[in-house]
């Protein structure tokens, strides 16, 4: 099995792969297509982040290649639907983040709290202020998040052990966690919390949701962060009310439009106000969350190039068998139609190979099947399940 990584992806994603027996090469950098195209002959799993474009002609000339491994969390820049058109499997790392934002959350929310920018830039320009006046703590005061999922659930159970009161707003129902209480809509949200912090996902109908009607609803002195998307605020909006002090502060981490690369200049309303901290989109950007995001990326492609297992895939159904002992397992992914299952089952009973163990699942227009037998099995087995009309792939794990 061999492997190319691109892109710097963390060390610990090479060894997981050197370790399952691939020879696996590493660059630091991004490929354009017809350099990818050439680099992909005889490589069966390829790992990137966000810069390469996996695009279908990429997938079209890439024959050996069986899993896609997205070392970050968006996946935008793979063609899915050309990738689980040839039975490639893609997969990312949609959670190893999750912590590396809410710290940075709760860190903001207390400096903002204490107006420690404020008082860290007097200092540096040789000002001693020292007062208590508009500095709070944050235990006993009140938190609403808006969208609770991954990032929303997490910074809930942090917040309710500083002390803080947690509101959450959420389209889908969640469950609460802790002490955490629903609030039935937006508003009333707003109109609770001390400080309104903003995690929704990147859906299309979130963008401009929160303007100047959303800041006029928040609390005389309350804060605002956003550490989800830049499009979804107003920041136009946000600069108003910060001016006019009805808003004590802001923190803000992703931008509608942000520079393309590190050291280019950043533009945007927000610079230069008092109390409001700026950061380069670095919500999830730490060490840790760069190590586990190479651990769970690499170990997915590892437990499906080798035991066919999906879970978390982003384009194919998810299924894991646990290891063979001594078997073999074809795995056998197919369009998602009608009595596959029946003939896959059928082609095993005409070559006289007994089932030890199945799983099916389907997702959208696939169907994937995971099937253990014994050893010994005619190779004709292979190349009927293969030469079936539904089939897509078929691999023979032993
Ligand atoms: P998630 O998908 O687990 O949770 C999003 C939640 O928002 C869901 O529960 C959804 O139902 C809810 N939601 C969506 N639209 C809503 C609306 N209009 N009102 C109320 N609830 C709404 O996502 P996760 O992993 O928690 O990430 C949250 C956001 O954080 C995403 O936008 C993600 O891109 C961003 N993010 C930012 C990072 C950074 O570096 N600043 C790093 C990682 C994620």
């Amino acid at each position: 099995m061999r492997a190319l990584l691109l892109e710097s992806v963390h060390p610990d994603a090479a060894a997981i792969l050197r370790s399952a027996g691939a020879t696996v090469e590493t660059l630091d950098r991004a490929l354009g297509e017809q350099a990818l195209i050439e680099a992909l002959a005889d490589v069966q799993l390829l790992g990137i982040r966000s810069k390469t474009e996996v695009t279908e002609t990429v997938f079209e000339e890439a024959h050996d290649l069986l899993a896609v491994g997205a070392f970050c969390i968006g996946t935008n820049q793979v063609d899915l639907a050309a990738a689980g058109d040839r039975g490639i499997a893609v997969f990312n790392a949609p959670f190893s983040n999750t912590r590396s934002v809410v710290e940075l959350a709760v860190a903001e929310i207390i400096a903002m709290t204490r107006r420690l920018t404020e008082k860290n830039t007097g200092m540096h320009a040789g000002l001693w202020d020292k007062s208590a006046e508009a500095a709070h703590e944050v235990r006993g005061r009140s938190l609403g998040i808006v969208g609770y999922g991954n990032i929303g659930a997490q910074l809930s159970v942090l917040a309710e052990a500083l002390g803080m009161t947690v509101y959450f707003y959420d389209t889908a129902d969640k469950l609460a966690l802790g002490n955490a209480r629903r609030c039935a809509t937006l508003p009333e949200l707003l109109a609770t919390a001390d400080v309104v912090t903003l995690h929704v996902d990147g859906r299309q109908g979130n963008l401009g949701m929160f303007g100047d009607e959303q800041f006029a609803l928040m609390r005389q002195g309350s804060l605002f962060l956003n550490l989800s998307r830049g499009f979804v605020v107003d920041h136009r909006a946000l600069r108003t009310h910060i001016e006019s002090g009805h808003l004590a502060g802001a923190a803000v981490d992703v931008f509608p439009q942000e520079p393309a690369g590190r050291g280019d200049e950043f533009v945007s309303e927000l610079r230069g106000l008092p109390n409001v901290i700026l950061t380069p989109h670095i919500g999830g950007s730490t060490e840790e969350a760069q190590q586990d995001i190479g651990h769970y990326v690499a170990s997915k492609l590892r437990d499906y190039a080798r035991e066919g297992n999906t879970t978390m895939s982003v384009n194919l159904p998810h299924l894991s068998l646990p290891p063979r002992h001594g078997g073999r397992r074809i795995v056998h992914l197919h369009r998602n139609v009608p009595g596959v299952l029946a003939k896959i089952n059928s082609l095993l009973a005409e070559h006289k190979v007994n089932i030890e163990g199945q799983l099916l699942d389907t997702r959208g227009e696939y169907g994937y099947a995971l099937t253990d037998i014994a050893v010994d099995y005619p190779s004709a087995l292979i190349d009927s399940l293969a030469a079936m009309p539904e089939t897509i792939r078929v691999r023979s794990l032993g």
